[in-house]
C-alpha cells in the first residue's frame, strides 16, 4: 500500500494533535496509509545518542521514509515566525534526494501551531514551502471552498492548516481547526490518487 508521510516536530503536543487529524483525513481515502513520523530535537547529542524509537510518540523519520512516500504533510511549531530547527535539520540532510530528483512531482502540504493569533503562522507555512519547492514537490494549500476557512476565529489559512495554542500552549484544537486539518489531509490524499492514476 502507498503511504503519505506525515512528518512533524512537536515539543508540547499541539502540532502532534494536528498531525493526527491530518492522518485521519488521509486515511478517509481508500488505499492510502498515513505514516506518522517525527524528528528528534536538535542538541549537541542529537546524532550521537538518540535511538530510532523515542520513549513516546511516533518513531523518528528516516530519509528512506521521505524518499519512498507518495506525498508529504510537513508540520512544525512556529519558532520566531519560521519552522523549528529540528524540521529544518532533517530537511537539510535530504540533499541526496534533491540531487536524484526522487521527490519531484509528489504532492505536499504544510501545517503549524503558534501560541498567538498573529505570531507568524503564515510566514512559517510559507517558509516551510521553500525547501519543498526546491525538492520538487507540488505544494498544495486549502481552498476557500472549505467553509471553515471563512468562519474560523482561531487557526486555519489558505497556505496550510494551523492552530492557535495560546500562551499556555493548552488551547484545544478547535472544531474548525480540526476540520481544516482533516480537509488538508484528505486533499493531499485525493491529489495523490489523481497523480497516480
Ligand atoms: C523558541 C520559540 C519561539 C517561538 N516563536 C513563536 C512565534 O514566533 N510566534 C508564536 O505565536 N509562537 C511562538 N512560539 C510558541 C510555539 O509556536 C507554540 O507554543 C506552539 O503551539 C508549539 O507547538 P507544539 O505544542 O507542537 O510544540 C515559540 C516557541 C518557542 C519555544
Amino acid at each position: 500500500m502507498s503511504y503519505l508521510l506525515v512528518l512533524y516536530y512537536s515539543r508540547h503536543g499541539s502540532v502532534k494533535q494536528m498531525a493526527q487529524y491530518i492522518a485521519r483525513g488521509i486515511e478517509s481515502r481508500p488505499g492510502l496509509e498515513a505514516r506518522i513520523r517525527t524528528v528528534p530535537p536538535v542538541s549537541p547529542t542529537t546524532e550521537a545518542t538518540d535511538p530510532y524509537i523515542p520513549d513516546s510518540g511516533a518513531p523518528y523519520a528516516t530519509l528512506d521514509d521521505l524518499k519512498h512516500c507518495a506525498g508529504l504533510a510537513l508540520g512544525s511549531p512556529t519558532r520566531f515566525g519560521n519552522m523549528a530547527a529540528p524540521v529544518k535539520y532533517f530537511l537539510d540532510q535530504a540533499s541526496g534526494l534533491w540531487l536524484s530528483g526522487s521527490l519531484v512531482n509528489k504532492p505536499a502540504v504544510v501545517f503549524s501551531s503558534t501560541s498567538t493569533m498573529h505570531g507568524g503562522q503564515e510566514t512559517t507555512l510559507l517558509s516551510m514551502m521553500l525547501p519543498l519547492f526546491h525538492l520538487g514537490f507540488i505544494v498544495l494549500g486549502i481552498p476557500y471552498t472549505e467553509p471553515d476557512l471563512n468562519t474560523t476565529q482561531s487557526g486555519g489559512t489558505p497556505y496550510g492548516a494551523s492552530h492557535v495554542a495560546g500562551v499556555s500552549g493548552k488551547n484545544p484544537v478547535t472544531e474548525e481547526e480540526q476540520r481544516l486539518c482533516f480537509a488538508l489531509g484528505k486533499r493531499l490524499a485525493d491529489i495523490t490518487l489523481k497523480l497516480n492514476g
